[in-house]
């Protein structure tokens, strides 16, 4: 039931991450020994998917106080990681976690600060493994017996420190011999779907479809998808959700034909200090994403590109959010306030 792959490793001193910007036709690892070749890694999306970032950039902040003889360039390289991704929070959250600990420790021997911070790491991707079970547990029973789930982007093993969100709890379901089916979304333009999700569906062997992601509003419309269960970038006090491009269309669907439709993350993924999703910083990324498909140029060179690679879903269009601390369900406010002052729902 485990997976044969995992995102991230730290071996001797370096950052190992399994290279996604080529799978599934290579399978090849990336080793990161600086900070500086972490943050490429998040920025070239080697590694991807919230909490697999979160938990790269802590190994990070370890490596750059290896780097670092000074408290200013240690900063400043804490800075620089945290600038590699803007949308999901789960970068920012890990390396803050790592600064309280390098201030717990500072006074201390530089081989103790360095011990601390790698036991902080450790701890952030075993705590996220773990998370992504109580999640998969907890989010498995709203999948009824027999169950069509169509899903968005890549949020299994290779989005996490290991086993997944939304993907995770799709994993428990069918373990749980649910018999579900699963639709995945290709994901334009950079194909987490295809590439990755599907990849992982087979080595699960769930029962499942690729589908382009225009084929998701006809399935939906037809009555052929039960729920609909994605994950999540960053959730605002109010429960909007920024997620990988193209989850706002899917949410409008599901509410125009009463489709549930469920977000999966981890409690380090809301972001309790901003009201609302239009103060979710959202990410663009390079023209060559949407002009490309994969090294084939599809589009004129001299075409310009608006390419967000998140969008944000308001929580009215959301039936509930699953978290390793209980599913919040309206009021969304209420509920991640209760959260927030540490309640199990
Ligand atoms: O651009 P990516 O591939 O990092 O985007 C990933 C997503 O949008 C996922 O849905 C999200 O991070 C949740 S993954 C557990």
């Amino acid at each position: 039931m485990d997976e044969s792959f995992v995102a991230l490793t730290f071996v001797d001193g370096a950052l190992v991450l399994l290279d996604q910007r080529i799978l599934p036709t290579t399978v090849a690892y990336v080793h990161c020994h600086t900070y500086e070749e972490v943050e490429f890694a998040i920025r070239d999306m080697v590694v991807r998917g919230a909490p697999a970032i979160g938990a790269a950039a802590a190994y990070g902040v370890y490596l750059a106080l290896t780097q670092s003889s000074d408290e200013q360039t240690f900063f400043k390289a804490l800075d620089f990681l945290a600038n590699a991704r803007p949308t999901a929070v789960n970068l920012a959250w890990a390396i803050e976690r790592m600064r309280g600990v390098y201030e717990q420790h500072k006074k201390l021997a530089k081989e103790a600060q360095l011990a601390a911070l790698l036991t902080e790491a450790d701890e952030i991707r075993n705590e996220d493994i773990r998370t992504n079970k109580e999640m998969s547990q907890i989010g498995s029973r709203v999948v009824p017996q027999g169950a069509t789930i169509l899903t968005h982007c890549n949020t299994g093993a290779l989005a996490t420190a290991g086993w997944g969100t939304a993907l995770g709890v799709i994993k428990q379901a069918h373990y749980e011999g649910k018999q579900i089916f699963v639709y995945a979304d290709e994901t334009r333009p950079r194909l987490q779907g295809a590439r990755l999700t599907a990849w992982e569906l087979v080595e699960a062997k769930i029962p499942s479809k690729l589908i382009a992601d225009s084929t998701a509003a006809t399935l939906i419309r037809d009555g052929k998808i039960d729920l609909v269960i994605l994950g999540g970038d960053r959730v605002a006090a109010n429960g909007d959700v920024a997620n990988k491009l193209g989850t706002f269309a899917l949410s409008v669907i599901c509410k125009a034909y009463g489709v549930p439709f469920y977000s999966v993350v981890p409690v380090s993924t809301i972001d309790f200090s901003i009201p609302d999703g239009s103060h979710i910083p959202i990410e663009e990324r390079d023209k060559s994403e949407v002009t490309h498909i994969g090294q084939t140029q599809v589009a004129p060179s001299e075409i310009d590109v608006y390419n967000p690679a998140f969008d944000v879903t308001p929580h009215q269009n959301i039936t509930g959010i699953i978290t390793e601390r209980g599913i919040i369900y309206p009021p969304f406010g209420e509920n991640i306030e209760r959260l927030r002052n540490g309640e199990t729902l």
